[in-house]
């Protein structure tokens, strides 16, 4: 297939993120199998503890030492693989010395960032380049945003399907969502607020749900953005506010860009929790749309974040037990209504804790797909794009055979 010693180069392999992943290649796919691949970070004593970790079929794992502010280790990194993974984060720290490694090196690359800040610039800075070379990027193949971006695809297959057009708008209701944090998406959230405290173009920026679109895909539609405890008819149930959706919706709505409109050129999306019914539904939607108020103020405060930081978030490596990454699950809800009214129901479920344990294994598939799925002779462009505008249902169907993920019509007429 290629001359590369790798397909797949796991960089960031010791971050908390990484080594569920490093497990779940090894054990899905064992070393020197049909997937050659290689461990790879900055520290190469805690890459052969890592290796250790593995079990004695991973003795023939290759490591590779690469630091992301080394471009000469970087470069010697893509020269070895097809695809690069990053679990290096916060991206917009430590994320653009590699995207442009891979960008100049043709070299397919996929990450788990939410920064949207950070895409748009990487998409204005080496979109033109990557398309020169060859180098597919694709950003934000995690929990943000694979269940959302593939659940509203999965959605419109089927509406399209049912009713032969797609739905103009789309809700999706996180239902059920057990997990926990870990420190590297703490750190992320944390840089994010502080560029935005510090940039009011930044701020307007992160509140245009088209931000990471092309910039000639602006459509007049004002989407709905779920901000307070809300009731919502649909599901006959009250909603607050989901702290993903900041990200998710950017990237369903680069999707859309990205396949011509296939959603619609006036094509609403929202994303929120549902909380239940009645007045406990609704105490509780005001319960986490307060808390989320608290934690955002929190981080903008330096004090309080200094606090938070030290005595009651995770700290980098750190994150859920590996019980807790077991016993964790999410169950995601779709409701698309057509242009002429015709209503589907859909869902999306994951088997392991969403951040993480499910995460780690997205991940994992998504490079798989990269590396495998889109033959060289059919290559779609170097650019940068979504995991459904790229990957669409290869990934989909990987992540229902592999990675304990079901795409299901709950009632479509
Ligand atoms: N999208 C999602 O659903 C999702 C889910 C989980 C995590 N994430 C994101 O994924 C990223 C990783 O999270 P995490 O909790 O796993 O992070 P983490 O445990 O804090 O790990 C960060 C990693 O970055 C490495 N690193 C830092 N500076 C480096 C450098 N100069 N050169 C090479 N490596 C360097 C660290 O290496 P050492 O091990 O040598 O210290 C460590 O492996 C974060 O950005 C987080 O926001 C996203």
């Amino acid at each position: 297939m290629s001359e590369k010693a790798f397909d797949i180069v796991v960089f960031g392999a010791t971050s908390f993120v990484g080594q569920i992943l490093s497990r779940y290649l090894m054990q899905q796919y064992g070393v020197d199998g049909e997937l050659k691949w290689a461990i790879a970070g900055r520290s190469e004593p805690k890459l052969v503890t890592l290796k250790s970790s593995l079990g004695d079929a991973a003795k023939e794992l290759p490591v590779v030492v690469a630091d992301a502010s080394d471009e000469a280790s970087l470069a010697n990194m893509c020269a070895r693989t097809r695809v690069v993974i990053s679990t290096v984060g916060p991206y917009a720290l430590y994320g653009e010395p590699l995207v442009r490694a891979c960008v100049e090196a043709g070299v397919d690359y996929c990450d788990l960032t939410g920064e949207v800040q950070w895409i748009r610039r990487m998409v204005q800075q080496y979109e033109a380049r990557a398309k020169e070379t060859g180098a597919r990027i694709v950003h934000c193949c995690g929990f943000d945003s694979i269940p959302s971006d593939l659940g509203v695809y999965f959605l419109q297959q089927q509406a399209q399907q049912r009713f032969g057009t797609p739905c103009n708008t789309v809700k999706m209701r996180v239902k059920v969502a057990k997990g926990g944090m870990s420190g590297g998406t703490v750190a992320s959230l944390v840089n994010v607020t502080k560029e935005a405290l510090a940039d009011p173009a930044l701020r307007k920026e992160l509140a245009n749900p088209y931000s990471i679109c092309p910039p000639e895909f602006r459509p007049k539609l004002r989407q709905h953005n779920v901000k307070a405890a809300e009731y919502d008819e649909d599901y006959g149930a009250w909603t607050a506010p989901f702290i993903m959706s900041a990200i998710n919706t950017r990237v369903v709505h680069r999707t859309n860009a990205l396949t011509g409109a296939a959603y619609g050129s006036e094509f609403g999306y929202d994303e929120a929790m549902l909380t239940g019914r009645g007045l406990k539904g609704r105490a509780t939607a005001l319960g986490i749309a307060a808390g989320l108020g608290g934690f955002m103020a929190a981080t903008a405060i330096r004090p309080a974040r200094w606090a938070l930081e030290k005595f009651v978030l995770p700290k980098p490596g750190e994150g859920p037990s590996p019980k807790a990454q077991e016993e964790g699950f999410y169950d995601l809800r779709f409701v698309g209504i057509s242009e002429k009214g015709k209503l589907i129901r859909t869902k999306v479920t994951g088997d392991r804790d969403p951040g993480y344990g499910s995460t780690g294994k997205m991940l994992g598939e998504a490079a798989m797909c990269l590396a495998f799925d889109i033959d060289a002779s059919e290559r779609q462009a170097g650019g940068f794009w979504t995991p459904a505008s790229l990957l669409g249902q290869p990934l989909l169907d990987r992540l229902t055979a592999k990675a304990g993920l079901t795409f299901e019509v709950i009632d479509g007429k």
